[in-house]
């Protein structure tokens, strides 16, 4: 089976083509790579004994898309590429909806002239903006407060209305908590560009010497230590969750939507002392202020995908931070640029 995976040299997208080439599957790629490098595809090849197909295309390129779904007989899409830092969108909104909203806008028309009709998309947590109560059921009211947040719910009201109209595709929202973590082998991680959005990129940097303290941002939120709580999955398991929607929900038409979390909630100081622990030095860290937009605590109800698609993360809290520390330690300066 062939399928298109678009941002896949980006952090999950890579991952997740491992998991489909170690199945049996045939991952091809489209990235623009815009926030990834063409080097990730040798590290892919050395890990599982197969270079994907890669095509250096954007997703807003409507012929592009098209000639790789009629040549390569695709018979579904998984759709990664996208923008994701918070802060940048609220600075640039009209590049968040163009890539996001339009971008998956345009996908569809090639799927839809292409004769493809099954789709994962890559949503997130985000859309339950701040929960009235935690765990978060698929159920819970979504809402959102930056212009990233709103580009995912956007792009997940268009594509419900899109398959209502359509009953015959298979769309699948699946709504990714915190993904962490590298492929065990630590030849595959997450190499943001520039400072680390995110918190535990950051702390695999102070680990390795690239920065000088993790700045944590609020210590007064209403949770056990005053420091955020959040679901934070391992990456092989969010990847292993596309493969379960993909066999358990892809051949179904209908729209479906899945919490992939682990149903854990950690805080930022449960994270910071984790990691020391993988990595065996302390991580120097400082309270600063609590970060706009950010809310107290946050993790999913699981139960739904552990029902519907024989699925439920496996690896814990020990393992995260040890596969991270293994990426981040050989790769100091994450992927090299050829
Ligand atoms: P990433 O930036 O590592 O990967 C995204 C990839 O898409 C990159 O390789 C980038 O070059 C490519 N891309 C961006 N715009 C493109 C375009 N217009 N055309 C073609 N390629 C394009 O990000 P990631 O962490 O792997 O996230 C993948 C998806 O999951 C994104 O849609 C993101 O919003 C979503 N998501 C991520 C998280 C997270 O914390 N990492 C959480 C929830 C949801
Ligand atoms: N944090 C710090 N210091 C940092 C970075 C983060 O203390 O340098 C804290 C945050 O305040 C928060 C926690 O660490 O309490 C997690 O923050 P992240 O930025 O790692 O993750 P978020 O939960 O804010 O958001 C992430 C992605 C979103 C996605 C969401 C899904 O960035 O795109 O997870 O739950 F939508």
């Amino acid at each position: 089976m062939n399928v298109l995976v678009t941002g896949g040299t980006g952090y999950i997208g890579s991952h997740t083509c491992i998991q489909l080439i170690e199945a049996g599957l045939t991952p091809i790629i489209i990235d623009n790579l815009y926030n990834s490098k063409q080097s990730v595809l040798s590290r892919i090849e050395q890990v599982s004994g197969t270079r994907p197909l890669f095509i250096q295309a954007d997703v807003r390129d409507k012929d592009a898309l098209k000639k790789v779904m009629l040549e390569h007989q695709i018979e579904a899409v998984i759709h990664f590429a996208g923008l994701k830092a918070v802060g940048e969108s609220v600075e640039k909104p009209l590049e968040y909806y163009d890539n996001n909203v339009n971008g998956t806008l345009v996908l569809i028309d090639a799927m839809r002239e292409s004769g493809v009709k099954r789709l994962i998309f890559s949503s997130s947590a985000t859309v339950y903006g701040d929960p009235a109560s935690v765990p978060i059921t698929e159920d819970f009211p979504t809402s959102a407060t930056n212009p990233y947040g709103r580009s995912k719910l956007i792009v997940e009201e268009c594509l419900t209305d899109f398959q209502h109209a359509n009953p015959d595709w298979s769309i699948t929202l699946l709504r990714y908590f915190n993904p962490v973590g590298s492929h065990p082998s630590g030849m595959l991680g997450e190499d943001p560009q520039g400072i680390p959005n995110n918190l535990m990129p950051f702390v695999a940097q102070v680990a390795v010497g690239r920065r000088e303290f993790v700045s944590v941002f609020g210590n007064d939120y209403p949770t056990k230590d005053g420091t955020g709580v959040r679901d934070y999955i391992h990456v092989m398991d969010l990847a292993d969750g596309h493969l379960a929607a993909l066999k358990h929900v892809g051949p179904k038409a209908g729209l479906h939507i899945y919490n992939l979390g682990t149903g854990n909630g950690y805080s930022v100081l449960d994270m910071i002392q984790a990691f020391e622990k993988a990595c065996g030095k302390p991580i120097p860290h400082q309270f600063a202020p609590r970060r706009s937009g950010d809310i107290a605590e946050c993790w999913a109800d699981p139960s739904k995908a552990q029902q519907d698609l024989h699925w439920q993360a496996t690896r814990n809290l020990e393992e995260m931070t040890a596969d991270g520390w293994r990426w981040q330690s050989a790769n100091p300066q994450g992927y090299p640029d050829t």
